[in-house]
């Protein structure tokens, strides 16, 4: 086998996966080289281990208790803790955009998608402008951490760059990309190529995020920054009030390693994360393993006992995201998917219509349980969380939109205007929230058809 370097090839062979290099004759020097580099880069025997693993059985979470949630206002020491935190420059903004929003089933990066109601701003727009916002009304920019991966990162470079960064300040908005992991075939745990000489390889999960904040600089350049904080948020929910300060104020007080918003499940079934206490500490149990007595079981009062779901909204001090990253990754979560792949020694394209491989994606939450200090906030859920996950019925743009809308009228209604039934969509460069929108609506405003305040 000439030109594959000998130490890779014995590594393939020890591991059972020198099937990739069938047909290595027939590929261009370019690709060759590409392909070593892929190789390479694989770690051969975590990844057996992982597929090994993966037909373990999955013991159901034991010695859970509810976990206490924060109410959703804050005090006004807390409000003013936190609104000192961003004068000071100390919370940075984190956008996680690495996922091929598969179920949205849109061929650009999610951030991409057009949700402003009336204005048809997309999600990056919509975070952009508040983060803008934010950075002007505590006198402070808020450095934007925009966290790509390879299936996103050029799209989305190429999109903020075309819209000038909405007026943020380019070198305040850091791009930086998460790591990928290969799929393997599910029976025989071996390496799927997406077409001859490329391995299919996945975004290794919005856990990747840490590993790759570490290791491509950002925390780094953040502690020169003088940041101390790391609001993370997804890019898919529009509504979300970036590093509310009420929240980073509650952070800074109970010294909190870790902090997570939670939004309350009202039906057992709602397929979201819910919050738990775990042997003393912060943890996230996903809805499809959280056994259903669990899920169903009631408080007294009548309210889910494990109802604290998660919103995917954290905020980590940079020391805790120092330490959880200098001491390894988090562990890797296995899914079954239909994966169509090159078969190297048929010299065919398979496409399964079943799941037929392994695919391994880390999840941020698991870095919750290893806070020692943690704390859990209420977020209202009409007031902050309204994923764009599927191209419809629920969290669908139509939902978002109409969250948004919902939003807006109640700001509105607080300013003492009716929006008649219109659609009023707020900039957030008009204002950030209702108090805003109070000091700036102009006396005798009138909404007379769709308006889009800015
Ligand atoms: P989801 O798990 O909902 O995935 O990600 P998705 O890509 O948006 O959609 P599906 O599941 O393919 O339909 C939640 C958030 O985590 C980010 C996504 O961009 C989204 O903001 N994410 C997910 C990453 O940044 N990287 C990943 O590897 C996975």
């Amino acid at each position: 086998m000439t030109d594959v370097p000998t130490d890779l090839l014995d590594r393939l062979r020890a591991h059972g996966q020198d099937h990739v290099l069938a047909g290595w004759q027939d590929l261009p020097r370019a690709r060759r080289a590409a392909f070593v580099a892929q190789l390479s880069a694989v770690d051969l025997a975590e990844l057996a281990a992982l597929a090994a693993r993966a037909h373990d059985a999955h013991p159901p979470p034991t010695d859970l208790a509810p976990i206490p949630v924060a109410p959703a206002d804050p005090s006004p020491a807390d409000l003013a803790r936190g609104e000192e935190a961003l004068r000071r420059g100390e919370v940075a903004a984190l956008m996680v955009a690495g996922g091929q929003g598969s179920r949205l089933g849109f061929d650009k990066p999610k951030g991409m998608y057009p949700v402003g109601p009336v204005s048809g701003a997309t999600l990056f727009q919509l975070h952009a402008e508040k983060i803008l916002a934010l950075g002007r009304r505590y006198g402070k920019p808020v450095p934007f951490l925009v966290m790509t991966s390879p299936a996103t990162d050029g799209d989305t470079r190429d999109y903020f760059r075309e819209h000038r960064f909405f007026g943020l300040r380019p070198s305040d908005v850091i791009f930086f990309q998460q790591g990928t992991m290969p799929a393997v075939d599910a029976a025989t745990g071996r390496l799927l190529l997406e077409e001859p000489g490329k391995l299919f390889l996945s975004p290794n999960g919005h856990g990747g995020t840490l590993t790759a904040l570490a290791e491509c600089g950002v925390l780094a350049e953040l502690k020169t920054r003088g940041v101390r904080h790391v609001y993370y948020f997804q890019v898919d929910n529009p509504l979300l009030k970036v590093c509310d300060p009420g929240f980073v104020g509650r952070h800074v007080a109970a010294d909190s390693e870790a902090s997570s918003k939670v939004v309350f499940k009202e039906k057992p079934e709602e397929k979201v994360g819910v919050f738990a206490v775990v042997g003393g500490r912060c943890g996230l149990i996903e809805y499809s393993d959280l056994p259903k007595d669990l899920a169903a079981a009631r408080e007294p009062d009548g309210t889910l006992r494990f109802r604290a779901g998660s919103p995917a909204i954290h905020l980590f001090s940079l020391a805790f995201l120092d330490r959880v990253t200098s001491t390894g990754g988090l562990p890797y979560h296995v899914a079954r998917k239909a994966v169509p792949y090159w078969d190297p020694e048929a010299l065919a394209t398979v496409a399964p219509t079943t799941p037929n491989a392994l695919k391994f994606e880390r999840f941020v939450f698991d870095a919750l349980p290893l806070a020692d200090r943690w704390l859990a906030v209420e977020a209202r859920r009409a007031e902050e969380f309204a994923p764009l996950k599927n191209a419809s019925g629920a969290d669908s743009a139509e939902t978002v939109r109409a969250a948004l809308v919902a939003e807006h009228a109640r700001w509105l209604a607080a300013a003492g205007v009716r929006t008649g039934g219109h659609p009023v969509e707020v900039s957030p460069l008009f204002a950030l929230d209702a108090d805003a929108l109070k000091r700036q609506i102009p006396a005798g405003f009138q909404v007379t058809g769709p308006t889009h305040l800015r």
